[in-house]
C-alpha cells in the first residue's frame, strides 16, 4: 500500500537516503530538511514537497505543523530523524539546551501538534535513536536542561535517551487509539553526523579512519526504511527499540522507567507549552 511519511533530516545522511529508498518503493514522501539549499537539492532529485526547518526555533515546527495539516489530508508514517551532536552548551531562542530541543523537543511537539491526524490514520512514528544512548548518556530527568553536567557527548547521549523514552511514552499513551511506534539505532554511519561539533568524534566520522568502523548511508537507512514501509503490517513491534531490525535490549536502563518516560513527557509538554 502507498503511504504518506513524512521524514525529518531529509536534506541530508540517513533521512536523505531513507527518502531516495521509500520514494522508489513507490511511497509518497514529504522530505523536511534544514538547509535550504540542500533540501532544494532533494526536492530537484525526487520530486517530492519539501519543508525547511530549523528545530532550534519552536516557532518553526509549529509553522512546520500547521503547513503539513493544510497541504495533507494525512500521514501514516512521521519519522522524527532530524538531529546531530553539537559543541559547547547553547541555549536555543526558546531558551532550552540546543541538543536536547533539536533531536527531542523539536520532535516530541511536532508528534503532538499533529496527533489527531496521526491517529486518524493508525500512523506510525518512528524515532532516530542511537546506540549512544547507553554508552555516551549520563541522564538526570530533574535536570533536562543540563546546568549541572555538560559535555557535547553527554547531551547527545541524553537526547538519545530521550527518543527512546518519548517513544515507550507515545505507546503508552496512544497505542490504545492505533498508533505504533519504535526507536532504533541506525548504525554508525558515514554521513555528515558529528560535523559540527567540538567533540572527538568529529575525528571519528571525519577522517580517513571513518573507513575502519563506519557503514554507507544506504545501509545505515535499511532499519528506517524497513520500519517505515513495514509500519502497521504488524512485522514489529510498537514500543520497542530496533537495531538491524531486531528488538535490541542495548538500551540505558532509565528508558525502562515508567516513571522516567512520564515525567520525561510532562516536562516536554511544559517546556513547549503543550496545551
Ligand atoms: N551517523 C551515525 O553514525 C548515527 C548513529 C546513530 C544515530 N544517528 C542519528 O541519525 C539521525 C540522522 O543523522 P545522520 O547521520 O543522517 O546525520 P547528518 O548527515 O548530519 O543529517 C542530519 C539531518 O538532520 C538535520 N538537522 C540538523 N540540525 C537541524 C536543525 N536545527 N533543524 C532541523 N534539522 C536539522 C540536517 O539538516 P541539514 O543537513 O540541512 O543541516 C540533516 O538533514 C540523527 O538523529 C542522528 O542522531 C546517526
Amino acid at each position: 500500500m502507498k503511504k504518506t511519511i513524512v521524514i525529518t533530516g531529509a536534506s541530508d545522511g540517513i533521512g536523505k537516503e531513507a527518502a531516495r529508498q521509500l520514494h522508489a518503493l513507490g511511497h509518497q514522501v514529504i522530505a523536511i530538511g534544514h538547509s535550504p539549499d540542500k533540501t532544494k537539492l532533494v526536492a530537484q532529485e525526487l520530486g517530492v514537497h519539501t519543508y525547511t526547518v530549523d528545530f532550534a526555533k519552536l516557532d518553526d515546527v509549529r509553522k512546520l505543523a500547521t503547513n503539513l495539516r493544510k497541504d495533507f489530508l494525512k500521514i501514516d508514517v512521521l519519522a522524527n530523524n532530524a538531529g546531530g551532536i553539537f559543541g559547547n552548551r547553547e541555549l536555543t531562542v526558546d531558551g532550552h539546551e540546543k541538543t536536547m530541543q533539536v533531536n527531542h523537543l523539536a520532535h516530541f511537539l511536532l508528534t503532538n501538534l499533529l496527533m489527531d491526524i496521526l491517529i486518524k490514520n493508525n500512523a506510525s512514528i518512528i524515532n532516530t535513536s542511537s546506540i549512544a544512548n547507553r554508552v555516551l548518556s549520563d541522564f538526570d530527568i530533574n535536570d533536562l536542561e543540563l546546568t549541572k553536567k555538560y559535555s557535547p557527548q553527554i547531551a547527545y547521549g541524553n537526547a538519545k535517551l530521550e527518543n527512546i523514552l518519548f517513544t515507550k511514552e507515545l505507546h503508552n499513551r496512544f497505542h490504545n487509539s492505533g498508533i505504533t511506534t519504535a526507536a532504533f539505532h541506525p548504525g554508525n554511519v558515514a554521513s555528515n553526523f558529528a560535523s559540527d561539533t567540538t567533540s572527538l568524534m568529529k575525528y571519528a566520522y571525519h577522517t580517513p579512519i571513518k573507513k575502519m568502523f563506519l557503514i554507507s548511508v544506504s545501509k545505515g537507512a535499511e532499519t528506517l526504511v524497513w520500519l517505515a514501509d513495514k509500519s502497521g503490517d504488524l512485522d514489529w513491534k510498537s514500543g520497542e527499540y530496533y537495531i538491524k531490525k531486531k528488538i535490541s535490549n542495548k538500551v540505558d536502563e532509565k528508558s525502562l522507567e515508567p516513571s522516567i518516560q512520564k515525567s520525561l513527557w510532562d516536562q516536554s509538554a511544559q517546556f513547549v507549552h503543550l496545551k
